[in-house]
């Protein structure tokens, strides 16, 4: 793929989610006064906290599936949460569903909430850093994984204690979407080009098309993973923010089978550059849920992974573990924008179309001003920009089966490491991908998306692509498979470098080190699902109710 200047790639990216580019005009539609979030009650600054302390759990990353964890253990143990971010409470754009856009277009390598970064496959990306992790900074949809998942996962689930830890989920942060123009087409496009049954509103997984949950409520506020802190019991726990997490501190303890290494505590930086160090008491332990990219990150920092890897690095190996920052996986999003005639909701995610062959169909509408030149949205002009209705159609491919790895870019925890996807490297991703396509195709011949098209010179009735259009014959295969590979994008769905039956056993536990498990994205080997965060914020209550269980039969 060319290489053009990145920040020119991360807006045609965008383009191709939303269009265009949104500029910080419109603000954030006035809000009724909301009561502060109890958690804030805990929280401090890191600058705050001692050079030295104690706690049960240490919980490196306070994100999607951090913070329910933490919560969950805070009923029996004491629990510390070190989150590198700040906290999204107050700032409008993270809060509200309009501000989606703005985060990402905002988003830097080094303080912004959502932090770039481009994979070497040339495909702008984003994390989250902030209290909440991604789930404050993404597109809001809710749907929980396909039953499959808990088969292949490598992980002998208890589905009945998954089901009461979505239900846990559930009641705080998941609302019914409200269906406007665009949202309500796609549903009837989708059953016209036959992803059917109509499942009407639902949080499975089902085949057919179906409206899910999201975690935007009904004026368009922004609930999180942050949100599931207010279950926590006060007393026994504390968030660390701006603590950013430079290594795990590993110790040899003699165990039977002779001698293991053990986590003992973390080390952590504060904003003024000050050390601290948290440490574990007695059975207690260090549980990475730092994200697809931060998890395996810190292992590799602290001298878990692939030996001849770290020592070429110079980092001292603790222990080899050849998998760290491999089978890390990225679902390919590909799709159309179009500039509609007729006004249009601001929609995230909300339809899903889930078909047979392979891929899931989702859609986005917003009004977006454009501006000229593009980079002027960082600077309110005064002349009122261009406002126009933009929707887009996309598919996300499942799996993915291609996988790709991370390595350091930098002993510097800051820096963030250096990730290939390998995009539609294994072929069923690509048949997959042009599957999907065409049946973004079938939707927009339906009839349910006629208003939306504009009369052209010759009467005929046309859509006006924003960024590249389908192949006119969809039948051929090659310019399928051309669209596929040359409009790759990514639908922030990248999971695994720390998967279950590699890097973790089915508890989740670090294979050969004892007291540090990582519970986040990163151990998935497959996507959930049609979006990930359902089941990441379920991973985390289930593991923090199986802690606390396991404890108690020891001490029986
Ligand atoms: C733009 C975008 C849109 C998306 N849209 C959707 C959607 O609509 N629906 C859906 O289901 N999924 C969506 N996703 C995916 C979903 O949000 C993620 O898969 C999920 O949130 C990942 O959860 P996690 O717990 O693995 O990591 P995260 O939630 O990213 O949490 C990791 C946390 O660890 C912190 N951290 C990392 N390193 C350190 C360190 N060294 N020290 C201290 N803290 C550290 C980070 O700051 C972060 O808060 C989207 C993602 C993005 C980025
Ligand atoms: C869990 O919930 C799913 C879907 O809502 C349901 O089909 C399944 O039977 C439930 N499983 C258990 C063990 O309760
Ligand atoms: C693509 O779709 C066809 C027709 O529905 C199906 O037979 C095939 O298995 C699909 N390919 C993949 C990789 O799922």
């Amino acid at each position: 793929m060319a290489r053009p200047i990145v920040s020119c790639l991360r807006l045609f990216s965008l383009l191709m989610f939303f269009g265009a580019v949104v500029s910080n005009d419109r603000l954030p539609p006035l809000q009724p006064p909301q009561q502060d979030p109890s958690y804030l009650k805990f929280m401090f600054n890191a600058i705050e906290l001692p050079s030295e302390d104690y706690y049960d759990y240490i919980i490196v990353g306070g994100g999607t599936a951090g913070c329910p964890l933490a919560a969950t253990l805070s009923h029996k143990y004491k629990v510390l949460v070190l989150e590198r971010g700040g906290v999204a409470y107050g700032e409008p754009n993270l809060m509200n569903r309009e501000g989606f856009l703005t985060t990402l277009m905002e988003a830097d390598a080094f303080v912004s909430p959502a932090q770039a970064f481009t994979s070497e496959d040339g495909v702008p990306n984003a994390r989250g850093r902030v209290l909440g992790g991604s789930s404050a900074i993404n597109a809001g949809f809710y749907s929980r994984a396909d039953p499959e998942f808990y088969h292949k996962s490598g992980v002998h689930w208890d589905l009945k204690v998954v089901n009461q830890s979505y239900e846990w989920v559930e009641r705080a942060i998941v609302f019914r979407p409200e269906l406007k123009n665009w949202q309500s087409a796609i549903r009837d496009g989708l059953l016209e080009a036959g992803v059917d049954p109509y499942n009407g509103f639902s949080l499975d997984h089902l085949v057919g098309t179906k409206i899910g949950g999201s975690t935007f409520d009904k004026t368009g506020k922004r609930h999180t993973a942050a949100d599931l802190l207010r279950y926590a019991k006060p007393s026994n726990i504390k968030v660390a923010v701006y603590a950013t997490v430079e290594r795990v501190l590993l110790a040899s303890s003699s165990a039977r089978e002779g001698s293991r290494q053990s986590a003992i505590g973390v080390v952590y930086r504060d904003r003024h550059g000050r050390y601290h160090h948290a440490m574990v008491r007695k059975q207690g332990e260090v549980i990475l849920s730092a994200g697809a990219i931060g998890s395996p990150q810190l292992l590799l920092l602290s001298g878990i992974g692939p030996r001849p890897y770290l020592s070429s690095w110079g980092i001292p190996v603790a222990h080899h573990l050849p998998h760290v920052g491999q089978y890390l996986y990225d679902n390919p999003r590909n799709g159309i924008s179009i500039v509609t005639p007729i006004p249009l909701e601001h929609s995230l995610i909300q339809v899903v179309g889930i078909t047979e062959s392979g891929a899931y169909i989702e859609a986005a509408s917003n009004v977006i001003p454009f501006t000229s030149p593009p980079h002027s949205i960082f600077i309110r002009t005064p002349s009122a920009p261009l406002y126009l209705p933009v929707a887009t159609l996309m598919e996300k491919i499942i799996g993915p089966l291609s996988c790709g790895s991370l390595r350091l870019a930098s002993t510097d925890v800051r820096v963030s490491p250096i990730v290939r996807f390998n995009y539609f490297q294994n072929r069923v991703d690509l048949e997959r991908c042009v599957n999907g396509t065409r049946k973004i195709g079938d939707v927009l011949r339906s009839r349910s998306l006629k208003d939306f098209k504009f009369r052209n010179w010759f009467g005929d009735h046309d859509f006006r692509f924003v960024g590249p259009a389908l192949p006119v014959d969809q039948s051929n295969q090659h310019q399928m498979e051309d669209f596929c590979r040359r409009t790759v994008s990514t639908i922030w769905h990248y999971h695994g470098g720390c998967v279950v039956g590699k890097v973790v056993d089915g508890d989740f536990r670090v294979l050969g080190i004892d007291g540090l498990r990582v519970v986040d994205g990163s151990a998935i080997g497959v996507s959930p699902g049609t979006n990930p965060q359902a089941t990441i914020l379920m991973l985390g209550r289930y593991v923090g109710l199986k802690i606390i269980r396991e404890r108690k039969k020891i001490h029986k």
